[in-house]
Formats: C-alpha cells, structure tokens, sequence
C-alpha cells in the first residue's frame, strides 16, 4: 500500500542525502587539494643546526653577509666565521654544542639550505639590488628576532625550496621600478 506522505517524505530525505554526498566529496576534494597534495609534493627538512639570527642580534648583518668588492655576494658565511666567536661553546644550547663538535672542531662546512635558492636556469645577483632602496625582507623572510629557523619544505619533482620566489613576483617589481623584464637579464 503506498501512503503519498511517506513517498514525499523519503524523495525529499534522499534529497538531503545527496546534498551531504555532494558536501563531503567536494570537503574531501578541497583537503586532497589543499592539504593532501601539498604535502605529497613538498618534503620537510629541517637545518643541520637550529641558528639563531635573535642571539646575534648584536652583529651586523653585513659581518656575516656581505656583497664582495667585485660585486659578487658571500651568501651564509662559513664555518671559520662561526670559529671566530665558537671556538668553544659560550652557553648550553644543544644548536651550540652541534656546532662546535660536529662542525667548528671537524672544521667542517655546514650544509645550510637556502630557502630563496633559484633553480640553475636563473640568473640573480644581489649587487645590481643593491642601492636601489630594497630591503632584505622585500625577497627574504625577516630574520631579526627570529629564534628558531623555519622549517624547509623541498619539492620533490624540482628540488627547490617552496619559498623561492617566482617569476611573476620578480618581473612585478622590475616593471613597477623600470628594471628591464627582458628573458635574457634572468636566463642567460
Ligand atoms: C653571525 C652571523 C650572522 C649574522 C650577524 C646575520 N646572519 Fe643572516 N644568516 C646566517 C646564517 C648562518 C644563515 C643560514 C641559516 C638561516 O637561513 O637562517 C643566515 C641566513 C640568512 C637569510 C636567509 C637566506 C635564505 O634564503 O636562506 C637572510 C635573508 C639573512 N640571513 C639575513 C640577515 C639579516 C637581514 C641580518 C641582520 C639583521 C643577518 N642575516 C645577520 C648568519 C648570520
Ligand atoms: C661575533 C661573534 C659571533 C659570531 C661570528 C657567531 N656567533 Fe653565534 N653566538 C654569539 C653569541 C654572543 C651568542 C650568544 C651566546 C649565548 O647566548 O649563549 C651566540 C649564540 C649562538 C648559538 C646558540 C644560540 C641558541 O639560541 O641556540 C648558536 C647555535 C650560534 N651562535 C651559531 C653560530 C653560527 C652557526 C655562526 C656562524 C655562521 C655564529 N654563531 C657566529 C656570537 C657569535
Ligand atoms: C631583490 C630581491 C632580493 C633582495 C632585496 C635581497 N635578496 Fe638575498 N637573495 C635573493 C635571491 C633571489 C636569492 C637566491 C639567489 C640564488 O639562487 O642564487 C638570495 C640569496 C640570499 C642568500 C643566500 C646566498 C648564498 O649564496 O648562499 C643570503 C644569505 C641572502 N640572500 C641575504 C640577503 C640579505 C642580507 C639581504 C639584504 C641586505 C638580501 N639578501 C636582499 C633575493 C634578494
Ligand atoms: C622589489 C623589487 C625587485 C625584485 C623583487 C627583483 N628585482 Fe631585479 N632589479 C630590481 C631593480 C630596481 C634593478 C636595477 C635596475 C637598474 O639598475 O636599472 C634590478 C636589476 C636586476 C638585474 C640586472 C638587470 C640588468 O640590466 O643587468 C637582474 C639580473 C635582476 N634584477 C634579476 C632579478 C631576479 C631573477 C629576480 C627574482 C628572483 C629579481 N630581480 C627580483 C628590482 C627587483
Ligand atoms: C626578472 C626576472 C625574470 C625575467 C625577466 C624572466 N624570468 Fe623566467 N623565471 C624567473 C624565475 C625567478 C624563474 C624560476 C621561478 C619560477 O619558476 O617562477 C623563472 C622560470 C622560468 C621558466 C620555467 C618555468 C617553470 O615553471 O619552471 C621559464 C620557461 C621561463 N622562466 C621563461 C621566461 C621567458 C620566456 C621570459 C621572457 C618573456 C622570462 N622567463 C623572463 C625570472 C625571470
């Protein structure tokens, strides 16, 4: 026997269900997007050693980094730099006692990764930056009281960190300022 009212009541529950069928995959779709897949494509490393920019605060940025007279740029100083002050260790951090033992007294380079790192096929150099009135932290994450290093998350189809800038973001600022946006000025 059929009852009308039931019927209505059951094509419109069905209803209902297929709108929730319909909210959970597009949910399930978003998370495959937006947190699934990412983190598939990006690896997470951390640094060999936890560097502290916050505890150097009393250095200048250019003792450590610094443009070289031929224009050419130091980058992350090296281990002898670090030896000037961390020939032993000062305090009782265990980033400290990494440093000594497995680097300064090995007298060992420590394999930094650069989280602005372009890939070969671009051609960057900080001098022809330099004295335009750009700061660090126009490219750079701002590292003045920064205490614990990010972590660094690699791609594994290209091998570069996700904080590299791109393109678009370079070409954007040269346009604003004048520089040229010719391919051969970034791809030699
Ligand atoms: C005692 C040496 C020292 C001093 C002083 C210092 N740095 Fe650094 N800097 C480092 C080391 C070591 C790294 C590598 C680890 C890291 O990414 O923080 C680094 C990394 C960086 C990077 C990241 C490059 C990248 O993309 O991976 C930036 C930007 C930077 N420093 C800016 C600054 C600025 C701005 C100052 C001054 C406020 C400064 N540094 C002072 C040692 C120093
Ligand atoms: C001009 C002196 C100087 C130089 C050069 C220097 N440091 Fe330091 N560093 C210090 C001082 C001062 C402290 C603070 C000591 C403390 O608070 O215990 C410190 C602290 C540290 C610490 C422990 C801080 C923490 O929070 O764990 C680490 C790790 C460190 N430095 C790494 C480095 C590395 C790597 C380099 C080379 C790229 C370097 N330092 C170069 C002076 C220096
Ligand atoms: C116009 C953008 C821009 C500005 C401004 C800039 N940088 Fe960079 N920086 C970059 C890029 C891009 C790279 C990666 C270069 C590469 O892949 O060869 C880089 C690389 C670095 C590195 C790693 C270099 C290496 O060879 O190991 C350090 C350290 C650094 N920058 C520090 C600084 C500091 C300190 C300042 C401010 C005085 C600064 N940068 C200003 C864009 C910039
Ligand atoms: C915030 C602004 C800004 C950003 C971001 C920036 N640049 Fe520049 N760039 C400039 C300015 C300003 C000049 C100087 C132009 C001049 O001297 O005429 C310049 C000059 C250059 C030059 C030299 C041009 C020449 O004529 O020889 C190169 C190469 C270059 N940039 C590459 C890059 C790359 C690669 C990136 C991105 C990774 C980048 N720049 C990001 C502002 C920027
Ligand atoms: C101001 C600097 C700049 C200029 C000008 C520039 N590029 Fe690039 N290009 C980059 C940077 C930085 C990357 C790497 C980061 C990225 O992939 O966005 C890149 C990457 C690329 C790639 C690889 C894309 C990828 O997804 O891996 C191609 C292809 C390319 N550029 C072509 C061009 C062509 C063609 C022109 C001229 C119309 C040009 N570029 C002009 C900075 C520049």
């Amino acid at each position: 026997m059929k009852d009308p009212a039931n019927e209505k009541k059951t094509g419109s529950s069905g209803k209902a269900l297929g709108v929730v069928l319909f909210l959970l995959g597009f949910i399930a779709a978003l998370v495959v997007g937006w947190v699934v897949f990412p983190n598939l494509l990006y690896s997470q490393k951390t640094q060999p050693i936890n560097f502290s920019h916050a505890a150097h605060q009393d250095n200048d940025c250019e003792s450590c980094h610094a443009l070289r007279a031929d224009g050419t740029y130091t980058g992350i100083p090296r281990i002898e730099k670090c030896k000037e002050c961390h020939e032993s260790a000062m305090g009782d951090t265990e980033a400290e006692r990494i440093l000594v033992e497995d680097y300064v007294a090995k007298d060992k380079e420590v394999p930094w990764k650069v989280y602005a790192w372009q890939p070969d096929n671009v051609f960057f150099s900080h001098a022809p930056h330099k004295g335009k009135g750009l700061e660090c932290v126009t490219c750079h994450r701002k590292v003045d009281d920064e205490k614990t290093l990010p972590v660094y998350r690699e791609n594994r189809l290209t091998g570069y960190s996700i904080s590299t800038m791109k393109m678009v973001e370079c070409e954007e600022c040269h346009a604003s300022k004048g520089a040229s946006n010719n391919c051969e000025i970034c791809h030699k």
